[in-house]
């Protein structure tokens, strides 16, 4: 044996012995060996929680037994009325307990809640003029919220129960934060964490970057599992299963699209993601299907998932796949996110480079009449540009006397520059029949991550997130909303009536269909979507729940039904889950198509107890959040069970 095999091998049994200590349950973890469906188990997921480590802690612990052990798939609801328990309550857990608890993680992985903003407050302890300063500068940043336990970037849905300020004698309280985190860097902990909050009647919530629009990652007295550090990313040249042989890459629950995009790039390959860095990819963006830039060419991110490995309700590890658990494997690719369990890695097929032609400008002009007309043969152009794989992101509005439709940016995979300025031929042409002049910036790419890198990848607004001014809503539109001359009449003039009223709807053109031919739970209104929409109206900061209660009123019943009519679910329409407005009326239908009745087979089958909850997910109207009056719906408040 070689000098430096040797050194491996003494590498390989150091991480062993120590991994775990026989003698003694802490950290309650067993090291399993390597292999799942053609990708080995990544380091975190060989440290599991098994059925002989939780008889040495009860072996160790009897008093505390019962609140590590796994579910055996049965176990009743908590009774209509009843719920979760919450800090102070006689049920919650004692302080012995949470230390235990802690003893079991390891590594100090049990993270009290400290709100992000404490520092700019008296009443924690913490106050710190400059740190507070700083965070009031860069409480836009994204990666700020990631890199806390439990902060997430929309805090509406939080409650705004400690914003940064310069007023420290304010109120600073968790309000719908989670009371606890688990900083998870094993499986095990995973598992550890199911277990205690399913046995403690705890609720339980997902944080992965915090980016969700409808909280989600938010529950108050909450036990969260935070999986930002869980962050590898594996590429395989090689991987196998049914139906696919090919490149591959194995993706952990924290890596954002950013990481998967630079990982993709080295290894000379496309992976399918959305437009922000910042977002999570295999949380979030993954459970509710992912659009990406390259949908044009493949369809939905989620179509391009092989398998995937994931906590359940009972707290076992299981690998979700086309041959095991094909159920919970298609419900998790589209079905929604903090639903069905606790994801630890996907892994995506991948595909080879492929060159990009990208176009930037503004179109902009006084005349109403002009402006109107041209945007009708914009939108009239989606069905051609998106049948021909392209993509857009734009923002469409008045401002002052000037109206503008802003391209940033349009995206068109395998097409050369030459190609690009024939598609876009006629709508050139159009503009200047109507003597409007654009100066278009139009650039071509060998690659996709040099194309991304260069447009939304440095996009600083984009990744701007913060705000409580902001409540948006979206509709996806499909095809026969704008192929029927007679519907498609219908649909402009709605969507002009919009922008004539002061509006700025931003959106994308998309038609990812269903490329890659698969059958999961990825919105039915996917499928046939031509324009992805979006509408936001404004509150001032302070808002009061009176104040949010109108503005998401006039959101839905003056600005977003009129669109729900001319792209009803009947024909097709939706919304995006992932991008939408938590007070969505039927959202069950509107954030899931067809499949809903299905998914919620599969939600009372996989977790018969409840133990996920996230709202507007499926199964969640046997529950609710009681934060009072807010005005729209916050995390701020007990869950209890209707
Ligand atoms: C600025 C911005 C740009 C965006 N751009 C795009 C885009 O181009 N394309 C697109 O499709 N979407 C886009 N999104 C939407 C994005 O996909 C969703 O917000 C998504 O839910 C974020 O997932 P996350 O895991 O990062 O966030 P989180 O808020 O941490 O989690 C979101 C949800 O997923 C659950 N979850 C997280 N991790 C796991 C896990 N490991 N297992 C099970 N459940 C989990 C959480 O419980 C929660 O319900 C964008 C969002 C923002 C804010
Ligand atoms: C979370 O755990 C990781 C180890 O996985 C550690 O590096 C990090 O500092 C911890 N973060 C916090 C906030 O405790
Ligand atoms: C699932 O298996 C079938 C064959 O049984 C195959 O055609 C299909 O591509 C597989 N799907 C995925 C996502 O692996
Ligand atoms: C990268 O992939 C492309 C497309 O598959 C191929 O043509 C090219 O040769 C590859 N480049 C390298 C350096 O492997
Ligand atoms: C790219 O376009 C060519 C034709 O120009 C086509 O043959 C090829 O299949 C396309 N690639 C993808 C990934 O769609
Ligand atoms: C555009 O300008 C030309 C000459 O400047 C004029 O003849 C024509 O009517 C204008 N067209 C429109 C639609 O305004």
């Amino acid at each position: 044996m070689t000098k430096s095999a040797l050194l491996v091998l003494i590498s390989a049994l150091r991480i062993v012995s120590s991994h775990p200590n026989r003698a003694s349950p802490f950290p309650a973890a067993e090291k399993v060996p390597s292999c799942s469906h053609g990708a080995s188990f990544s380091l975190a997921e060989r440290i599991r929680l098994t059925d002989e480590v939780v008889e040495r802690i009860a072996d160790t612990h009897p008093e505390y037994a019962d609140l590590w052990s796994f579910g055996n798939g049965e176990g009743s609801l908590i009774k209509s009325g009843e719920c979760r328990s919450f800090p102070g309550d006689e049920s919650w857990p004692s302080e012995d307990v949470w230390n235990n608890f802690n003893e079991l993680l390891g590594e100090n992985a049990l993270i009290r809640t400290v709100p992000l903003a404490a520092v700019c407050y008296n009443s924690w302890g913490v106050y710190d003029e400059e740190k507070c300063a700083s965070l009031r500068e860069e409480f836009g940043d994204p990666y700020v919220h990631e890199r806390d336990p439990t902060s997430t970037v929309w805090p509406i849905y939080q409650g705004k129960t400690c914003l940064p300020t310069d007023e420290p004698e304010g109120t600073c309280v968790l309000g719908g934060s989670p009371a606890y985190a688990v900083n998870v860097s094993t499986v095990a902990q995973v598992q550890l964490a199911v277990n205690m909050a399913r046995n403690a009647n705890l609720r339980l919530v997902i944080k992965n970057t915090g980016h969700c629009y409808l909280g989600k990652s938010n529950g108050a007295g909450a036990l969260s599992v935070w999986t930002h550090n869980l962050k590898g990313i594996t590429f395989l040249p090689e991987y196998e299963t049914v139906g696919y042989t090919g490149p591959a890459m194995k993706v952990e629950a924290g890596a954002t699209v950013r990481e998967v995009y630079e990982m993709a790039s080295r290894y000379n390959v496309t992976a399918l993601g959305g437009i922000c860095e910042s977002v999570g990819y295999a949380g979030g963006y993954i459970a509710g299907g992912g659009h990406t830039p390259m949908s044009g060419l493949y369809g939905m991110a989620a179509d391009h998932v092989m398998s995937l490995e994931v906590v359940t309700a009972d707290g076992r590890f299981v690998t979700a796949s086309n041959t095991s658990n094909p159920d919970l494997f298609w419900a998790l690719r589209g079905g929604g996110g903090g639903t069905y369990g606790i994801v630890t890695s996907v892994v995506i097929r991948v595909h080879p480079q492929v060159y990009v032609t990208t176009s930037d400008y503004t179109v902009s002009t006084q005349s109403g009449e002009a402006y109107f007309e041209a945007l009708r043969f914009f939108f009239g152009s989606f069905i051609e540009w998106g049948d021909a794989g392209t993509y857009s992101f734009f923002a469409a509005g008045r401002n002052g006397d000037t109206y503008t439709l802003s391209l940033n940016h349009f995206f068109a995979p395998n097409c050369t520059a030459e190609e690009f300025e024939e598609l876009m031929g006629p709508w050139y042409k159009k503009l200047a029949e109507l003597n409007i002049s654009i100066a278009p910036t139009t650039k071509f790419y060998e690659d996709f991550y040099s194309a991304y890198d260069a447009t939304w990848g440095s996009d600083v607004e984009l990744n701007t997130v913060g705000s409580v001014s902001i409540l948006p809503a979206n509709r996806l539109f499909p095809r026969s909303s704008f192929e029927d001359e007679e519907k498609f009449d219908k649909t402009f003039a709605v969507l002009q009536d919009t922008i004539d009223s002061s509006n700025t709807i931003m959106g994308y053109h998309q038609a990812p269909g269903n490329r890659a031919n698969v059958d999961n739970a990825v919105s039915s209104a996917f499928r046939s979507v031509i324009a992805f929409l979006i509408v936001a109206v404004f509150v001032d900061s302070d808002a009061t729940p009176e104040e949010l209660g109108e503005a998401t009123r006039v959101l839905n019943d003056e600005i977003v039904a009129p669109w729900r009519e001319v792209s009803p679910s009947s024909e097709g329409g939706g919304s995006y889950l992932n991008e939408a407005n938590v007070m969505e009326p039927n959202w069950q239908r509107e954030f899931y198509g067809v499949q809903y009745e299905r998914l919620l087979e599969i939600k009372k089958a996989v977790d018969p107890m409840g133990v996920f909850y996230a709202t507007t997910g499926v199964g969640s109207e046997e529950w609710e959040v009681r934060d009072g009056k807010s005005g729209l719906q916050t995390q701020n408040g007990r869950l209890c069970r209707l």
